[in-house]
């Protein structure tokens, strides 16, 4: 179906997943805060892709690194010279816009012609200050990405785990961006989180990592349930690569916005390590052991935005269809990814027998599953409702009957089918 992004920021609004960030004193742009279901989808993913490309593999460790770091580190990078958008002003109406992302002949906020002058660079890192001190001395930076923080504990894996190449080092978590036009509810966001790999290969061997992490990325998307049909990769041309990277290949989905960046792979060469070495004077070399080969490793890099991968799944899983003849919104999301996979309810709550009933399968149900909802308000229909929005692959609903035979009434959320099943079986 033809999802808009309208449906999708006003089911995460009203069902509690995503809310603009300080929302009560006006907002403030490009941040967003995540409400309790949309924190246990996020971390559903974060955690799939956890498992996936560290605990379940022998090349990969993990790390959680500092957000704020020398400021050394942004300089050898090169994001402090180079980390820029074109940013245009117009002179009318005064609104800053990214000149690469719009007609500039015409200001988009006031109609104006001819009110923009040439683009200027702007840095689009967060600058703060570490210490009671603020002058040059004592700047910071927010990190904009998390790569940095493995790059910069690379020889402290190699002295401390002695690992083989080839080996990635993984990183989750927060990376800071002051984009000039943040936009498209999370798409585009000034503080957002991600799951970055930074493979360290042999460079004569860097295309064998890269194509096969291409395949393991590949096979991480369909684990979340992002239809085939709406993957797509785009080798990115010389002109449009990041300044440290050799190839890339974006792999791009069709978002109800259109189709748009999901993540990054990009074989990075030894920009990093050879930067590090320079500005750092300690060595990055890798030796392989027992011989006395020296060289500084290349490196290939999968980078995942999780409020991408957060959308992407949301405007997969997002239906609507009838059901006797009404409207009918349900979230189709995988069941390892659903943020509730129960919900139990007696099916009237002013039974108490039928209530105590419910409330001995729920907390067996609890005990297995952990994401398992207690429903009781309102009636049925609008507890199946509720719960189809928000993803629940399952409803269990406890009736008189069940006193006669033990059995209760699984719903399904996606074909709406009704099925008795016994306790036994449900919680087996
Ligand atoms: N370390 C490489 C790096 O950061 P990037 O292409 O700038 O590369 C990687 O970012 C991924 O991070 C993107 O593919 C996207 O998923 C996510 N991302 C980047 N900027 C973002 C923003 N402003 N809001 C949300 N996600 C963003």
């Amino acid at each position: 179906m033809n999802t808009q992004l309208e449906d999708i920021v006003s089911l995460a609004k009203r069902r509690g997943f995503i809310f603009q960030g300080s929302e009560v004193y006006g907002g403030l742009a490009g941040t967003w805060d995540y409400g309790p279901l949309g924190v246990t989808l996020k971390r559903n993913i974060m955690n799939l892709w956890w498992r996936t490309f560290v605990e379940s593999r022998d090349d990969m460790y993990g790390v959680d690194a500092a957000i704020l770091m020398n400021p050394k580190v942004w300089q050898a990078s090169g994001h402090v010279d180079t980390f820029t958008d074109p940013l245009v002003e117009c002179s009318e109406c005064k609104g800053r816009f990214r000149a690469d992302k719009i007609d500039t002949s015409k200001c988009p906020t006031c109609g104006k012609a001819g009110t923009f002058g040439e683009p200027r660079q702007f840095n689009m890192m967060f600058k703060t200050n570490v210490g009671s001190v603020e002058d040059e001395n004592s700047v910071a930076y927010l990190r904009p990405e998390t790569a940095q923080g493995i790059f910069t504990n690379y020889k402290n894996i190699v002295d401390t785990l002695y690992p083989d190449l080839p080996f990635g080092v993984a990183q989750v978590g927060k990376a800071f961006r002051n984009e000039i036009s943040p936009r498209d509810f999370i798409f585009r966001s000034r503080e957002f989180e991600q799951m970055e790999i930074e493979y360290f290969v042999h460079p004569a061997s860097w295309q064998e990592s890269f194509d096969s992490l291409l395949t393991d990325i590949h096979a991480f998307l369909e684990n979340l349930g992002l239809p085939k049909d709406k993957i797509h990769e785009l080798d990115v041309p010389e002109s449009d690569r990041a300044h440290y990277s050799k190839r890339t290949i974006d792999i791009e989905f069709d978002f109800p916005i259109g189709r748009e960046e999901l993540l990054g792979l990009a074989y990075r060469t030894d920009f990093d390590l050879s930067n590090i070495q320079r500005v750092s004077g300690k060595n990055m070399e890798y030796t392989v052991k027992g011989t006395n080969e020296k060289f500084i490793p290349h490196v290939i890099e999968p980078s995942f935005g999780v409020e991408r991968m957060v959308m992407a799944v949301l405007s997969s899983a997002y239906r609507e269809d009838e059901v006797n003849g009404e409207k009918r919104i349900y979230l189709a999301l995988p069941e390892h990814l659903a943020p509730v996979k129960y919900a139990v309810s007696p099916l009237l709550k002013n039974k108490p027998e039928l209530v105590a009933k419910a409330r001995e399968v729920y907390e067996c149900l609890k005990k297995k599953h952990r994401a398992v909802m207690w429903d009781d308000n309102g009636n049925i229909g609008k507890r199946y409702r509720r719960q189809d929005e928000i993803g629940t692959p399952y409803c269990v609903v406890i009736d008189f009957d069940s006193f006669e035979d033990d059995t209760v009434t699984v719903r399904n959320r996606d074909t709406t089918q009704q099925t008795r099943t016994s306790i036994t079986d449900l919680l087996s």
